[in-house]
């Protein structure tokens, strides 16, 4: 195996890493996957647009573009992250929000069908989401077991009567990649409407989600997107769906004229009508200088790192920690961003590695988290972190 001072010497992403802003007593930031770091560039934004755009436009900002920025962010994500083109991505609330949003609002485009698909290992925002949706609509949920969500394992729970399938990309704790394209094509099959869940794969993976006939999807900007804590997520609805769409918190600024302030909601024209109320401005701007720098690096680029990060980290287990239980997927092309490795040990050990300024994420009953963020990890932390991680075990016993 190569050392990281050559992993880093030959990674053609390594200078990226001097646009996020240090830490001072971090060694190894492994939780990229949690919040991603800031980028310098987004505090000088979000400081001009407090100064020139907030201070002195003052109410006269939301004319001069505050309005279209949940659209037209939406479709600058939608371009350089999700293989969307234009007029099918939103910015704005939170995952959880947008997923109840564009779950209700397939329920009433697939009429007469009452089931509601979704994994049991799934994030538990999805699963609560689903399971209360299904109660308020006297719905059924059925329930993936089990294991990897693959496309067999879907269809085994399809049937004439399902509605919607809700999948994640990556799984959140074992990091298994799912097969994007398959389980759409057969969701569809089935005729449900496919909706994925794309918080630990967008930023780091290449999506096509037009090409593949994706209907919904939904995510989160504070991971690999770097929006900083409590950005708002995004909302993906494809075209061919989107005169139908009607979603459930019919708030002002999603109807049609939202300044006559008239009597009765009427849906908004294209996205705007999966918005609800005020858009979060300052929360929002510090996208643009992720998704340029996503644009600059290149998807196909983050993903080959992404890759090598996970490979390298997964050796330095089998090495380092020959203890620890591997809880993600040792095949690449099934694998996300983050490597989960389980030892019984490992929560007692986690005050020590936040003493010593390593941070990786915890995941009851017992597993480390290793978030790794192509454009801001280098090799030398993550083997540093891992180190660390394997002494502290190591004294613990
Ligand atoms: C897969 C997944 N879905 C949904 C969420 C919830 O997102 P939010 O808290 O922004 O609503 C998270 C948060 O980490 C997540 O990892």
């Amino acid at each position: 195996m190569s050392g990281s001072t050559e992993l880093d010497a030959a990674d053609p992403l390594a200078a990226f890493r001097e646009r996020f802003l240090p830490a001072a007593d971090v060694a190894a930031y492994l939780d990229g996957n949690s919040l991603g770091r800031p980028l310098a560039a987004s505090v000088d934004r979000v400081n001009e647009v407090m100064r020139t755009q907030w201070a002195e436009r003052l109410i006269r900002g939301w004319d001069d573009g505050w309005m279209d920025l949940p659209t037209r962010i939406g479709d600058e994500l939608g371009r350089v992250a999700l293989g969307a083109a234009s007029g099918q991505t939103v910015v704005g609330d939170s995952t959880t929000v947008l997923l109840y949003k564009l779950i209700r609002a397939a329920l009433d485009l697939r009429p007469g069908r009452t089931e509601l698909v979704i994994d049991r290992d799934d994030f538990p925002t999805d699963r609560y989401l689903v399971e209360s949706i299904a109660a308020e609509r006297g719905m059924t949920v059925r329930w993936i077991d089990e294991g990897d969500v693959t496309p067999e394992r879907v269809s085994s729970v399809l049937t004439e009567r399902t509605a919607v399938v809700v999948v994640s990309a990556i799984a959140y704790r074992s990091g298994f990649l799912a097969d994007l394209p398959g389980i759409t094509a057969t969701v569809h099959e089935a005729g449900a409407l496919m909706l994925w869940d794309l918080c630990h794969s967008v930023g780091v993976l290449p999506h096509a989600l037009d090409d593949w006939r994706v209907d919904l999807a939904v995510g989160c900007t504070y991971k690999y997107l770097n929006g900083g804590p409590g950005a708002p997520a995004f909302a993906y609805v494809n075209a061919a769906l989107r005169d139908g769409f009607r979603q459930p918190i019919t708030g002002w600024l999603g109807s049609a004229r939202p300044f006559e302030m008239g009597q009765g909601y009427e849906p908004g024209p294209g996205m705007r009508r999966v918005l609800s109320g005020t858009p979060p401005v300052l929360g929002m701007v510090g996208l643009l200088d992720s998704l340029a720098l996503i644009d600059e690096a290149g998807l196909p680029a983050i993903r080959a790192k992404s890759i090598a990060l996970t490979e390298y980290a997964i050796a330095l287990a089998d090495q380092l920690l020959p203890d620890a239980v591997l809880a993600s997927p040792r095949d690449p092309a099934r694998r996300g961003s983050h490597v989960t490795l389980d030892h019984p040990g490992f929560e007692a050990i986690m005050p020590r590695l936040w003493e010593r300024g390593v941070i990786p994420d915890f995941r009851r009953p017992s597993g480390i988290r290793l978030g790794l963020s192509p454009l801001s990890t280098s090799f030398a932390e993550l083997d540093l972190g891992m180190r660390v991680i394997a002494e502290e075990l190591a004294a613990a016993r």
